[in-house]
Parts: C-alpha cells; sequence; structure tokens
C-alpha cells in the first residue's frame, strides 16, 4: 500500500471490531523463546511490526505459522544465528530480544533497534538495568553485544522514568535468572500486564503488575501455552477520535473500555456521550466540540501520547482554544505541518507545546505520513476534510493498523489505498 485517499465530509456510522493490540503482542512473541515448547498467540494482529518480529523468531530457529487469527510458535530450537539487519533496525521492539535472548541463551549480538521518529528513543534505561542483572555490554557505533557469562541475576532496579519497554525488557530477564527481582518505578501500562498475564500462564511468578513495584521469582522452568491478546487501545481511541472529528456515532467492538478512562474522560470533556455495552463501546459524537483547555500526555493511567496527534487533529474542530503538551516524546507534533497545509491553524509555542485554533475547516490535498499515528492522525484529518485527501508514505500506518481503510469503510467512510 503506497497511498490511501480519503473523500471527506461524511459521518462515521455502524460497528467495527478493535485488533489485537501492537503493543501487548510484540513483547509477548519475543517472550515465547523462554518457553523452549509450541505457543499460540491468538488474536494476533496482521501487521507489518508483528511480521518483522515473526521473521525475527524465524531467523534464530522458531518454527513459526499462522492459524487463523493466531499465530503458533515453537521455540524448541534457538540459535544464536545473526539476526536480520533490516528487522533489528527497522522497528523499536526489537529490543525485546535482547531480554528474551539474554534469558534463553545468555547473549545476543543486535543493531541498535530503530522504530518511529518520535524522539531520541535512547536504551539506556534498559542497559543500566540489565546490567545490574549482571549483563556485560560492549556498545559499539553500529552493534551491541550483551552477554550474561556468569548467568543472569535477579537485582532490585529502580527506573529513572517508568519506561514501558525497560520495564518489559527487565520482566523478560528477569523470570529467567536466578533469584528475585524487584523493579521500582515500574511503567504501569496495560501492555506490561499483559506481558506478566502471558509470562504467569507459562508458570512465571510475578506479583505486582500494574503497579510501580513488580517483583519476579526467577527461575521457574516456563511451558508452552494459549495466550488471547488483549484489544489495542490505541486503535479504538483512533476510531474513537475519528468519530468526534467526523461526526457520527459508531460501536467499537470489543475495545478494552477498562484501560481506556483517560480517553473516555476525554470524549465527555468534549461533549461526546458514551456507553459501555456488552458487545463493546458505543460513542456518539455531539454537534459541536467542546474545548478542553489544554491535553496533557502522561504514562498510564494519563493520557497516551501514541494519540496525541489524533487528538490534536480532531481539536481543530473544537470550538476555542486549545493547549496540547507532549510531555513524553520530544519529537511528535512532526504531523502540524501537514495539517497546517489542510488548512488548520496551529502554533507550536515550544518543543513540547502547540496551541490548536478550533473552528478552522480543513480542505483535503496530497500529505505524507512520517510515522505511525502521526499518519492514523492524517487519516483522520481526510476523513473530518472537504475534498480528497491523498496520503503518502503508509508504510508507517501498516506498522500498526491491521486495515485501517476497511475498518473505516465498514463505519460509512470513504476511503481505500492504491
Ligand atoms: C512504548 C510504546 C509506544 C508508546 C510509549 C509510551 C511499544 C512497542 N511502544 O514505547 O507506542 O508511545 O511506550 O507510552 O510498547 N526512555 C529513556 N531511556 C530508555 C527508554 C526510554 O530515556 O532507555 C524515555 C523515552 O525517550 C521516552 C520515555 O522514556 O521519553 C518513555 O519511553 P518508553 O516508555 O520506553 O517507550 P517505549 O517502550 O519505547
Amino acid at each position: 500500500m503506497d497511498s490511501i485517499h480519503v473523500y471527506g465530509g461524511v459521518s462515521l456510522q455502524g460497528n467495527v471490531k478493535i485488533q489485537g493490540s501492537k503493543n501487548a503482542v510484540l513483547p509477548i512473541l519475543a517472550a515465547t523463546i523462554l518457553t523452549k515448547e509450541m505457543n499460540v498467540i491468538h488474536n494476533c494482529p496482521r501487521i507489518t511490526d508483528v511480521y518483522q518480529m515473526l521473521h525475527l523468531l524465524r531467523g534464530i530457529g522458531c518454527y513459526v505459522s499462522w492459524e487463523g487469527n493466531g499465530v503458533r510458535i515453537d521455540a524448541g530450537n534457538v540459535n544464536l544465528s545473526r539476526m536480520d539487519a533490516e528487522a533489528i533496525t527497522g522497528m523499536r521492539s526489537s529490543l525485546f530480544l535482547m531480554g528474551a535472548l539474554l534469558g534463553r541463551v545468555g547473549e545476543i549480538v543486535m543493531e541498535y533497534p530503530g522504530g518511529c521518529c518520535i524522539g531520541n528513543r535512547p536504551i539506556d534505561l534498559h542497559i543500566e538495568a540489565l546490567k545490574k542483572m549482571g549483563v556485560h555490554f560492549q556498545i559499539g557505533s553500529e552493534h551491541i553485544a550483551a552477554s550474561a557469562r556468569d548467568g543472569l541475576k535477579g537485582a532490585t532496579i529502580k527506573l529513572d522514568k517508568p519506561s514501558v519497554g525497560a520495564t518489559e525488557n527487565v520482566i523478560l530477564a528477569a523470570v529467567m535468572a536466578e533469584g528475585n527481582t524487584v523493579i521500582e518505578a515500574a511503567a504501569l501500562e496495560p501492555e506490561v500486564v499483559a506481558l506478566c498475564q502471558y509470562l504467569k500462564v507459562c508458570g512465571a511468578r510475578i506479583e505486582g503488575a500494574g503497579t510501580a513495584r513488580i517483583s519476579i521469582e526467577g527461575g521457574n522452568r516456563l511451558y508452552g501455552t494459549g495466550y488471547t491478546v488483549p484489544s489495542d487501545r490505541i486503535v479504538a481511541g483512533t476510531y474513537l477520535f475519528g468519530c468526534l472529528g467526523a461526526g457520527g456515532n459508531v460501536m467499537l467492538e470489543d475495545a478494552p473500555v477498562e484501560q481506556m478512562e483517560a480517553v473516555l474522560s476525554l470524549a465527555e470533556s468534549l461533549g461526546a456521550e458514551y456507553h459501555i455495552e456488552k458487545e463493546g463501546l458505543y460513542i456518539q459524537a455531539p454537534e459541536k466540540l467542546v474545548p478542553i483547555g489544554e491535553l496533557i500526555t502522561a504514562p498510564y493511567p494519563g493520557f497516551p501520547t501514541d494519540l496525541q496527534s489524533i487528538v490534536l487533529t480532531v481539536l481543530t474542530r473544537a470550538e476555542g482554544t486549545c493547549i496540547v503538551n507532549e510531555t513524553i516524546f520530544e519529537n511528535r507534533f512532526r504531523v502540524v505541518d501537514a495539517l497546517n497545509k489542510m488548512g488548520a491553524d496551529i502554533l507550536m509555542l515550544d518543543d513540547k507545546k502547540v496551541q490548536v485554533r478550533g473552528e478552522t475547516s480543513l480542505e483535503g490535498c496530497q500529505v505524507m505520513a512520517e510515522e505511525l499515528r502521526g499518519g492514523a492522525a492524517l487519516i483522520v484529518a481526510g476523513l473530518m476534510a472537504e475534498g480528497e485527501t491523498i496520503i503518502d508514505g503508509c508504510n508507517y500506518i501498516e506498522r500498526g493498523y491491521e486495515n485501517i481503510c476497511k475498518d473505516l469503510r465498514e463505519l460509512g467512510a470513504r476511503i481505500h489505498s492504491v
């Protein structure tokens, strides 16, 4: 898929099923190599980042096959083959193979992980934490070599920031370490909880997932298992705000509402009505969006940075002026130029803050997606705009959305990929 064409001005209506969570499944796929057995991961989204992770797993000896919406991974044989550099550098989540391979075979050599250009994305917290667990690092200009030649040792690790990835990487290593590990100032994100749920079903002993203090008893044998990935709260949020931008009412089937408190609270402040029903989350857009003052992104349970660009887009329709304050990543306003090209009035106040003037009308034009969630924001802008919007660079969007065009067509949008 090269580009997406959207003909805007149609309100959304209907039901759509929310796919499995990208950020939950990626560390779980890496974790399967800790089991030496067959695993079946159900509700696995068919997105590029998952394909890349499966490619990396095959490269180190795992047997991988799709079965409906699930993927079977037999991790009986894992070897230390050199992993495909392009797949490593192409996504941030390849970093999970560090904790997992250290746990399984005690060493890894890899290129620096890549991912969306939304900031510096350092890996110092991962490295410092693993060092405390007895891992030796050789950091080169292109490669990182990590080795736990004397075995992984449990440790008490206090993270300087509640990094989601560092919390997950430490958990992956800690379940195989000798002794207990305690992570303090751990990330509270639901994806950390999902990883721990999966590992616990495999036989790991972990307490406190979802709190700032997680303790892990290392060294228990892990068995292969079946696990169903929870629905994606960011995809659900994308369609929710898409509905608020374009107008209408939608049912988001299987939306993980218990993980969406901050999102629902913002939707309510914007004037939306919602009902939590057995089949999912029903959203009704208001006639006019109420201004919200300031939106501040924050670690969970705060408002997710991954939905910031999408809300920024929707705020161009709200009454009055709003401020959006991004506190997690340094470079997460890359979408502003494209939105302004479409007729928005968004002013960069500084690197972390923008001011959005509401009640501006967006006009369709040709724009370029520069990263995953910014790309999704441009699709939402296309839904809201007059005329045709062409979004190029859509390979970024496929990293996280299984089939955003089909999903939105089910809600009545006029959208197709070329
Ligand atoms: C994960 C999510 C991403 C989401 C982000 C924040 C996955 C695959 N990705 O990314 O979609 O936007 O959480 O919710 O789950 N940091 C450091 N040093 C480190 C690691 C992180 O300084 O070693 C900083 C980052 O630059 C950032 C902050 O910590 O400012 C949070 O990053 P982190 O929670 O680690 O994000 P990711 O795990 O990369």
